[in-house]
């Protein structure tokens, strides 16, 4: 049983038929949250896109300080400086990469439930779920300015707490946002390593969807779709950064991961990065993919049709050879590359039991398996 509808009106165009997309989806006057980086405004030249939208009659209020992962902390703060104007949002536009999407929707899901947001009382919400109880969310508009998160077609959000050593979910249907304006183009922008972090991203979020526990026929499908548009494209585009047919194929191969992991959730690759990315620091693209090709190999004795996803590696001499090639010269994907030493494994499997990720793996994993799979990756 699965629903292979994706609520999200998602264009995939250029920066015009982006920007009139976005336009259209806002038919009436709004005050309307811009959340975009000043490098993003600058690199993409934003600034005649806010002018014509204050032309359509929308106060815009921008916030630049775009946190890379978002914490509790920042969106308490975010949220307290919307209270304290007041600007009382009734729509936001996110452009940027996953994390700003992330903090869009959490601003979305949490704006008219808290009073007086504290960090405590995001941590609070956010756990018990207050999002889900009826109330208007702001409607969210996401323009993603990266190729891999996913963000903009799932109803889900990551948020970090530092205090407590967590990695937190808002997840319910209300968090979809109301359209995705997917610009290629603006992916040219990106660095070599973010571009590999993002490509990796959504090769795991593709290769998850695909053994996951909660795997279907349509999420199978989509997700051999977007392997291999990332085989192909991402060394590609990371040769010829410039290259906008590896763009366009990038951000293709992104949404298709995007709606195939929607259904599904992500597994055990995406249960152990949270802590890799909580306790050391690891970018969440690089975190996912360091354990993938150990977790396949488990995997695949319990996934009969296992084969057909070694079967788009194959074609380029295996999973693992692809993977060293890609990251040649780019990023070493090992842990200890990122810091990390054989002392510090207990502590990372300790924290790699996410519930709803790690029980979605179709090989139940204890910590030894944990263990074992982080020293091969040492
Ligand atoms: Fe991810």
């Amino acid at each position: 049983m699965f629903w292979p509808v994706c609520p999200v009106d998602v264009r995939l165009t250029d920066p015009k038929g982006g920007q009139n997309a976005v336009r259209a989806w806002l038919d009436s006057p709004r005050r309307l949250l811009t959340l975009a980086s000043r490098s993003r405004l600058a690199a993409l030249n934003l600034a005649p896109f806010l002018t014509a939208l204050q032309g359509d009659g929308h106060a815009v209020q921008l916030v630049t300080d775009i946190p890379v992962n978002p914490t509790v902390d920042d969106v308490a703060a975010l949220l307290t400086r919307l209270r304290q104007q007041p600007f009382e949002p009734t729509a936001i536009l996110a452009i940027g990469g996953g994390s700003c999407i992330d903090l869009g929707k959490a601003v979305s899901a949490l704006y008219h439930v808290l009073e007086k947001p504290t960090p405590q009382a995001v941590r609070d919400a956010v756990n018990r779920k207050a999002y889900a109880q009826p109330h208007p969310c702001v409607e969210l508009i996401a323009m993603p300015t990266t190729a891999g998160t996913g963000s903009e077609v799932t109803r889900w959000a990551t948020l970090w707490d530092p205090q407590e050593k967590r990695k937190l979910s808002i997840d319910h249907a209300q968090v979809f946002p109301r359209g995705a304006a997917i610009v290629p183009e603006w992916t040219v922008e990106m660095p070599a390593a973010l571009t590999l972090s993002t490509g990796l991203d959504a090769l795991s979020h593709a290769m998850e969807a695909y053994w996951s526990v909660s795997r279907n026929p349509l999420s199978q499908e989509l997700a051999l779709l977007a392997a291999a548009k990332v085989r192909d494209a991402l060394p590609l585009a990371l040769a010829e950064p410039e290259n906008e047919a590896a763009r366009r194929e990038m951000s293709l191969a992104s949404l298709l991961a995007g709606l195939a992991f929607s259904q599904t959730r992500t597994t055990a690759c995406h249960s152990i990065s949270y802590a890799l990315t909580l306790l050391h620091g690891i970018p969440h693209g690089f975190a996912v993919a360091l354990t993938l090709a150990s977790v396949m190999r488990r995997n695949a004795k319990a996934v009969p049709e296992m084969d057909r996803l070694f079967a788009v590696f194959d074609e380029r001499e295996g999973f693992e050879v692809w993977l060293e090639g890609v990251t040649h010269g780019v990023q070493p994907l090992c842990l200890s590359a990122f810091g990390v030493a054989e002392r510090d494994l207990s502590a990372i499997c300790e924290a790699a039991f996410t519930q709803g990720r790690m029980d979605n793996n179709p090989v139940a994993f204890t910590p030894a398996d944990v263990l074992e799979i982080l020293n091969e990756n040492l």
